[in-house]
């Protein structure tokens, strides 16, 4: 807005181990506390999922406040985990029905310290 950016979402490609394919992560999404509670938030988010759904995208999930994401249609699944986030903090959103189970890992990207899964100190 006027040059400035006032609001940012991500989105990145996420591995299941059951091996589904084509599931992406989203996040972070920030507004600019000054313009929050306009619906920015809300049309990142909606446009986002229509570029990946567009994409041919299978579904998406995240790790967020459980009040925000159901309503655009996020639930827990409680065959899908991601490390240690209790289940009521992750959710997905299956594009084509499928369910997977199993663990979701995020890009490497999200790793900061560059570590490998799984030998990261606890
Ligand atoms: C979360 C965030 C991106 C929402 O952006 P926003 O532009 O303020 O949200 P919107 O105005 O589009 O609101 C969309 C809906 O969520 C609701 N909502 C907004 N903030 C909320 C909050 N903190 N808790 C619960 N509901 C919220 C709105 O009432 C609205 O509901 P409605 O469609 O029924 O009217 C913004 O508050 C933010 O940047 N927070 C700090 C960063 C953060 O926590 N990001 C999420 C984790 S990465």
């Amino acid at each position: 807005m006027d040059g400035r950016v006032i609001g940012h979402i991500a989105f990145s490609p996420v591995t299941i181990s059951d091996g589904t394919p084509n599931w992406y992560g989203l996040g972070p999404v920030s507004v600019l506390p000054e313009h929050q509670r306009k619906g920015i938030g809300k049309a990142l988010i909606e446009e986002g999922l229509s570029r990946l759904r567009d994409m041919n995208a299978q579904g998406c999930c995240l790790v967020g406040h459980p009040d925000y994401y159901r309503k655009f249609g996020f639930t827990n699944l409680p065959e899908l985990v991601h490390g240690g986030v209790p289940p009521e903090f992750f959710f997905a959103l299956s594009f084509d029905g499928h369910t997977p189970q199993g663990t979701v890992t995020f890009h490497e990207g999200f790793r900061a310290d560059g570590q490998q899964e799984g030998v990261r100190e606890a």
